[in-house]
């Protein structure tokens, strides 16, 4: 978990909030994936990160340890972020607010007021090739299901930079 950042005067400043229920499995891998992306491409000093719960289940608490160790294996270190809940001051602070699936992007619709709907988005819509919707969640699955979201992260996450490069950057 990192502090909300917020645009500065005379600097374009991008802010990214992942969201899903209990913000231990998805949503963590999404900012850990997404941040290492956002380092690699030099960009961190202007797109920055956060994630978030729609329950208040896991306030406090690390990643799955699930999620942790198959991040790892993609050289992504999850151990620093912390679980919060979302809240409505997330549709000021954040620019984009990604929903994992639509059950979480119907909770946070109801946290968007004031004409910031606009900022909320299923994630996967930034992989229109994959096909899908919405990343499953892991949590009470057996087998492959964090490699799964994993990939489909990747993808998102690819698709979100080219999207944020293209319409907030190039300004
Ligand atoms: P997440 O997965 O929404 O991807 O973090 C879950 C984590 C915990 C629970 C459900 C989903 N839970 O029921 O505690």
């Amino acid at each position: 978990m990192s502090p909300p950042h917020y645009r500065r005067e005379g600097r374009t400043l991008v802010n990214v909030l992942f969201v899903c229920l209990g913000n231990i499995c998805r949503s963590p891998t999404a900012e850990g994936v997404f941040r290492a992306l956002v380092r690699r491409e030099g960009l961190d000093a202007v797109i920055k990160t956060d994630s978030a719960g729609t329950s208040d289940w896991h306030i406090g608490e690390p990643p799955d340890p699930r999620a942790q160790e198959a991040a790892k294996q993609r050289g992504v270190d999850l151990s620093d972020l912390r679980g919060r809940q979302a809240r409505a001051q997330d549709f000021e602070d954040f620019d984009y607010v990604l929903a994992m699936d639509r059950r979480n992007h119907a909770a946070l619709s109801l946290l968007a007021s004031g004409g910031r709907g606009d900022r909320l988005h299923l994630f996967l819509s930034f992989a229109p090739h994959l096909g899908l919707t919405e990343v499953p969640d892991p949590y009470y699955g057996a087998g492959d299901g964090f490699e799964k979201v994993l990939d489909m992260i990747e993808a998102a996450s690819r698709g979100l930079l080219d999207h944020i490069r293209e319409t907030d950057l190039a300004r």
